[in-house]
């Protein structure tokens, strides 16, 4: 672990085998619009991954849905060959429709090729993580995993998978993945907002499982709360650094993976999820999402 990576706010966690710093990167902002299509500004795509690395992040979350394609094959040219130090987060599940809608794809045949596709389009022999993507975009649905889940972990044993987790995943379908196999993250949609899976997330601490918050920052729409702004003005800082310092002081497997197309924000986030909320900050943002 470099210098750079064990001063990044947070430290770092196990996932698995791979250590990673908490402070993680989500490349999904990187595609075009709606997440299609090719990014306006390609080298500044480039140089945001590059960035990223250089600050000493050793996580990077994406998917071969992003784009689709676009987004694996710019972490490919911006960072292959990979230093053995950064871990790619990667899953399947999910395709993208002509409208860029994310219709599932979760048939055996369906997340074979999308771990082929996933291996070429990043340049990998074995992806470290693979989530399996469930639910919809209107978050997780009731039903069992294991025709697909089961899929995944053949594909683990035939060496093209190191570890396995699950996304956007009820409590239950997180409780069948493990009675199946061993996960090492669960991501789900989780800020000071939308706290849906505040005993989830303890429930994985415990048993020594990163949980991933997908729309760290709101996603699409950015967090808005008074409570949020006042502390954030209070402590002279952004709300975005709040949120982001929030959810590492929330729990210690929580990881980080806030999306930016922008070097700037990247920089600016980094250094604002290392402030220190004091008791009467976090009891104030806790009743944000309660
Ligand atoms: N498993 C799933 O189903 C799922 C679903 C969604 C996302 N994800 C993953 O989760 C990651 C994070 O989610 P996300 O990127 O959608 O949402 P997010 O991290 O909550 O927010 C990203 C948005 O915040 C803006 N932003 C970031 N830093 C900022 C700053 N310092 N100041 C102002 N604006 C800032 C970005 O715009 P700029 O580009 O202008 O900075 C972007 O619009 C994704 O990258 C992806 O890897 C997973």
């Amino acid at each position: 672990m470099s210098t750079l990576s064990a001063s990044l706010p947070g430290g770092t966690w196990t996932l698995g085998d791979l250590t990673v710093t908490r402070f993680g990167y989500g490349a999904m902002q990187l595609a075009g619009p709606w997440v299609m299509g090719p990014p306006a500004d390609r080298d500044g795509a480039l140089a945001v991954l590059r960035e990223a690395v250089a600050l000493g992040i050793t996580h990077i979350d994406t998917a071969d849905a992003y784009g689709p394609r676009f987004t694996n094959q710019l972490i490919r040219e911006a960072l292959h060959p990979y230093p053995d130090s950064l871990h790619i987060v990667t899953k399947v599940g999910a395709t993208r429709d002509q409208e860029g809608g994310w219709p599932p794809a979760r048939r055996p045949e369906d997340l074979r090729r999308a771990v082929q596709e996933n291996l070429e389009n990043l340049g990998l022999e074995t992806l470290e993580v693979v989530n399996l993507r469930l639910g919809d975009a209107q978050g997780p649905q009731p039903g069992s995993l294991a025709e697909a889940f089961d899929t995944l972990v053949e594909l683990q044993r035939q060496g093209l998978i190191r570890h396995l987790g699950v996304s956007n995943a009820t409590a239950e379908q997180v409780a069948e993945a493990q009675a199946m196999a061993p996960i090492v993250c669960v991501q789900n949609m989780y800020n000071l907002a939308h706290r849906q899976d505040d005993e989830l997330i303890d429930e994985l601490a415990e048993q020594g499982i990163a949980y991933v918050p997908f729309f760290p920052l709101g996603g699409f729409s950015p967090l808005q709360s008074s409570a949020l702004t006042a502390v954030a003005s209070r402590l002279d800082a952004t709300p975005m650094s709040v949120a982001l310092a929030w959810l590492l002081q929330r729990s210690p497997n929580i990881l980080l993976i806030p999306g930016t197309s922008s070097v700037a924000h990247l920089r600016e986030n980094v250094a604002g999820a290392g402030l220190s909320l004091s008791e009467e900050d976090l009891i104030e943002l806790d009743k944000i999402g309660r």
